[in-house]
């Protein structure tokens, strides 16, 4: 099946903090440096031509040694809690694959924050 890459800076994409470009290595214009917060979340808009199992990379950047774990929502519904690792630099992006269903056509997929020190920087989404 084909990839598609949603970067985190482009519309219909929202990031509900800052769209930077001060760390290299990322991808497109910039990268969602979310809000430290609970609130500093990252929504994406997929497209799936088909109903069922997709494979989601999720690139990011994780510049301490503290993990930031996250609620995977889809659809409005929250699916999972993956936790995005430290990578070792702000510079030193990493792709976490996660596996989710979807509808066929348009997905809202967000990564909420649940902890005060709020998402990675996030890249982009690819499915
Ligand atoms: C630093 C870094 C940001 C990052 C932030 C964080 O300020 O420059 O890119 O988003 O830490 O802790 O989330």
């Amino acid at each position: 099946a084909t990839t598609t890459r949603y970067e985190a800076e482009t519309s219909p994409a929202v990031c509900a903090g800052t769209i930077d470009s001060d760390w290299t290595g990322y991808s497109g214009s910039g990268f969602c440096n979310g809000t430290n917060a609970t609130s500093g979340y990252a929504q994406f808009t997929v497209n799936a031509a088909t109903a069922g199992t997709a494979t989601l990379n999720v690139r990011f950047a994780n510049g301490t040694t503290t993990a930031r774990p996250a609620s995977l929502v889809v659809n409005g519904t929250a699916v999972q809690t993956p936790s995005f690792e430290g990578t070792g630099a702000w510079t030193t992006w990493v792709t976490k694959t996660l596996t989710v269903s979807l509808n066929a056509g348009s997905n809202t997929v967000r990564l909420t924050p649940t902890a005060a020190a709020g998402l990675p920087n996030v890249d982009y989404l690819e499915a």
